[in-house]
């Protein structure tokens, strides 16, 4: 299926590697230019060029960290620069420490809430009058299964998640008559550097850590970053476009609530 995103220009956040890397290059391989960002600069680089040798799109690095507000200025600023607009935008970064409620003082929470509620909120914010000019665009948000099925010691992503899931859906509506679309993806465990950071975190071999999470889940088996890049794709397509206000998990069966 031709999902016609040919031409379009995306953002895609958190880009060098995992999630934001296989959205970034599944857009490029249906025809998108997409601007990819991250905080090092020399792994984005890298990803960058691997992006543009195996689609052939154009791709456009931008080194920035998500959490301030300046660097969300430089990302979309540089896409009007040198781009004709934006048609897309993937909210997707790291998250938060994992640890009990109780034991973050208001400083971690702070940083907790530029990092997951802020970024989303200052990146919506720079690019709705380009999706605006250009009648209409997409937005997604990567959040995780956690925000709609809490687990603990993910207190600090559950509380800031949630927030941009109610953010997301407030936006859906303001939004719809400027033909701007948001969603919101809730992915369950995902093999990506980040989780294989987890399966080495504790006294575990690693092998038996993946090995249980893998007997969680009702489908067998982990997911695999191209499980949420296609359904990125289709949502932030014009094959989606009656599509807002969602929020999806993709999670091999995890979420238990028949909601
Ligand atoms: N993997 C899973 O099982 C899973 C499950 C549920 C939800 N998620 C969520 O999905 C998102 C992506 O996860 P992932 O597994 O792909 O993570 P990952 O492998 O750690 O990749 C994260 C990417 O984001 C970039 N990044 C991190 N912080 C940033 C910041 N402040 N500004 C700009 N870029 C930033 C990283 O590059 P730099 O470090 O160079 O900045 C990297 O490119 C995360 O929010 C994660 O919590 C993941």
């Amino acid at each position: 299926m031709d999902l016609h995103l040919k031409d379009k220009i995306a953002i895609v956040g958190g880009a060098s590697q995992g999630i934001g890397y296989s959205i970034a290059h599944t857009l490029a391989m249906e025809g998108a230019t997409v601007v990819i960002t991250a905080r090092r600069k020399e792994p984005l680089l890298a990803s960058a060029r691997r992006i543009a040798e195996e689609t052939g799109a154009r791709v456009i690095p931008v080194a920035a960290d998500l959490r301030t507000e300046s660097a969300c200025q430089e990302i979309v600023g540089r896409t009007l620069d040198e781009c004709s607009g934006v048609d897309i935008l993937v909210n997707n970064a790291g998250a938060p420490p994992l640890g009990p409620v109780l034991s973050f003082d208001d400083a971690a929470w702070e940083r907790a809430v530029e990092q997951n509620l802020l970024s989303v909120i200052r990146m919506i914010r720079q690019v709705v009058p380009s999706m605006e000019q250009r009648g209409g665009g997409s937005i997604l948000n990567i959040t995780a299964i956690s925000a709609i099925q809490p687990i603990p010691q993910f207190g600090l992503s559950v509380a800031t998640w949630s927030a941009v899931i109610g953010l997301a859906k407030t936006l859906a509506l303001e939004l719809a008559a400027k033909q701007i679309k948001i969603n919101t993806i809730c992915p369950g465990y995902i093999n990506t550097p980040r989780l294989q950071k987890v399966f080495a975190a504790g006294d575990e071999p690693a092998d038996d850590v993946q090995a249980k999470l893998c007997a969680e889940v009702p489908l067998g088996r982990i997911g695999t970053p191209q499980d949420i890049a296609n359904l990125v794709a289709l949502l932030v397509s014009p094959r989606g476009s009656y599509i807002t206000g969602t929020t999806t998990q993709v999670d091999g069966g995890l979420f238990r609530a028949t909601r």
